[in-house]
């Protein structure tokens, strides 16, 4: 807070207008949330904001290490911004998020990306004033990427990017250490917010109009480990969904080896929680399950699939799958096929193994051939257009309740927004609709999207 306001005041005294912040956040959904934590530190501070990076005066890159295209994008991003930064007097380039809690990126940006002036890791990102102050102050390029035993640091003030749906986090860190994720080593061990704190957020922002609330962790199922409190995720969602008011409620990510029949009859009990999981299965091979260290069989998740769908009427899934892994055969990936369509999945997210150094799988055999696991690739992804498209065209003709939050790109008069199963509906209705529940009659489907109008009566 002191850092806060003393930037503030060297701000005032060498602006005379507000100097502009451009923060760009890669990655997951909980890097999103760390970038409305540093908006809102910047804001705090004084900042005004701006969405092109070469006006800025503070520009922040708040990075993902989950694979290498993502750290390619940001190297590529830093690099075009040396030119912008020798046009603008005074700007500062700041570099925070996982890839800086890896010590060997932290030295790369050192040695080789002279003109970045700060660079903070996960664990440090609530010490941005005091590093700016610093810098701003004449001192050294400021570098803070120790690994932190990370508590957790309640009221960094937030500068929300939406104000229907709301990010809410509820623990930081994994322990899982699966063989190919570079997570753990970047966000630490696994902690949780106290059930109050969440609770308190979790009704300012139902009181504020939100619609739609995110909780957020690596692996929710962990939540409430290590609290003097006892509680677990499941009873948390519980105390969430009791908040009065009309939103609903989402979670990512959960692990299917801790994802638990109570958290599944929890689920079909809340009338606020969404009817839709996201559980990343990752692998349809047992052998390659295994050497990922996840813990679980395709039986089991299978199990908990059909005890999902048998306890929740309409439930839909999503998932992650990593295609690629170090050793997977065509057999295990016709496997990974079988489990698709069998689950039949609305939603998944698909990603080429990627070595992050560090992790187990970076010093396992890979004799794949790259090519062959693009065409492994093309081949998931067209099985999933294929499921996608059947279930699309099983919604025509149903009516389904939509949170309506924006324009639509269908054009005037059209709306867009998401069913609980997370499918994007564009329909005709008034602009003054946006930021409530509507009841949409589907009539057709394209591949991005579901098509109707209100439903009548
Ligand atoms: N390579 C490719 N995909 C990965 N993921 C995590 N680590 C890697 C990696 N090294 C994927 C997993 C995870 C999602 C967030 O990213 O599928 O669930
Ligand atoms: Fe990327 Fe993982 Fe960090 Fe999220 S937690 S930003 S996915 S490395």
């Amino acid at each position: 807070m002191e850092y806060s306001r003393q930037v503030r005041e060297l701000l005032a005294a060498r602006y005379d207008h507000p100097p502009m912040a451009y923060v760009h956040s890669f990655g997951c959904q909980q890097n999103q949330s760390d970038g409305e934590k540093i908006a809102g530190m910047l804001a705090q501070m004084g900042y005004g904001f701006t969405d092109a990076p070469e006006q800025a005066d503070l520009v922040i890159y708040n990075t993902c290490a989950v694979r290498e295209n993502a750290e390619d994008r940001v190297f590529g991003n830093v690099g075009a911004l040396k030119s912008a930064k020798k046009r603008r007097a005074g700007m500062l380039i700041g570099l925070c998020g996982c890839m800086m809690q890896q010590q060997a990126v932290a030295d790369k940006i050192k040695k080789s990306y002279p003109y970045v002036d700060l660079v903070f890791g996960t664990h440090a990102l609530h010490t941005l004033p005091e590093l700016l102050y610093r810098r701003l102050l004449g001192e050294n390029r400021q570098f803070s990427t120790e690994n932190a035993r990370g508590e957790i640091i309640e009221g960094v003030p937030l500068r929300r990017s939406g104000s229907i749906k709301a990010n809410l986090p509820v623990m930081y860190g994994c322990d899982n250490f699966c063989t190919y994720c570079i997570v753990p080593y970047v966000r630490g061990r696994e902690r949780s917010r106290n059930p109050g704190d969440v609770l308190n957020e979790a009704r300012a922002l139902v009181g504020q109009g939100y619609r739609e609330l995110l909780l957020l962790g690596q692996n929710v199922n962990s939540y409430g480990k290590g609290l003097s409190e006892p509680i677990n995720f499941a009873a948390l969602l519980r105390r969430v969904n009791e908040i009065e008011d009309d939103f609903w409620i989402r979670f990512m990510t959960s692990h299917p080896k801790d994802c638990t029949h109570e958290l599944i009859d929890t689920i079909a009990a809340c009338n606020k929680v969404c009817r839709h999981i996201h559980l990343p299965v990752q692998s349809g091979s047992d052998r390659i399950l295994a050497a990922m260290n996840r813990h679980y069989t395709v039986a089991h998740y299978l199990e908990l699939i059909d005890y999902a769908r048998a306890r929740i009427p309409g439930v839909t899934f999503s998932s992650d799958i990593i295609v690629g892994f170090p050793g997977e055969t065509r057999a295990d990936f016709e496997q990974t096929l079988e489990l698709i369509k069998r689950v039949r999945f609305n939603a998944l997210y698909t990603f080429i193994y990627s070595p992050r150094p560090g992790t187990k799988a970076a010093g396992m055999e890979d004799p794949t051939p790259a090519a062959d696991k693009s065409l492994w690739l093309r081949e998931l992804l067209d099985a999933e257009s294929d499921i996608r498209s059947g279930m699309q065209a099983d919604a025509v003709g149903t009516t389904l309740r939509v949170l309506a939050e924006g324009e639509g790109r269908s054009g005037d008069g059209w709306l867009t927004g998401r069913t609980q199963g997370n499918d994007i509906v564009e329909f005709t209705a008034p602009r003054a609709m946006i930021g409530s529940f509507v009841d949409v009659t589907i009539e057709r489907a394209q591949n991005w999207a579901l098509f109707g109008r209100l439903k009548e009566g």
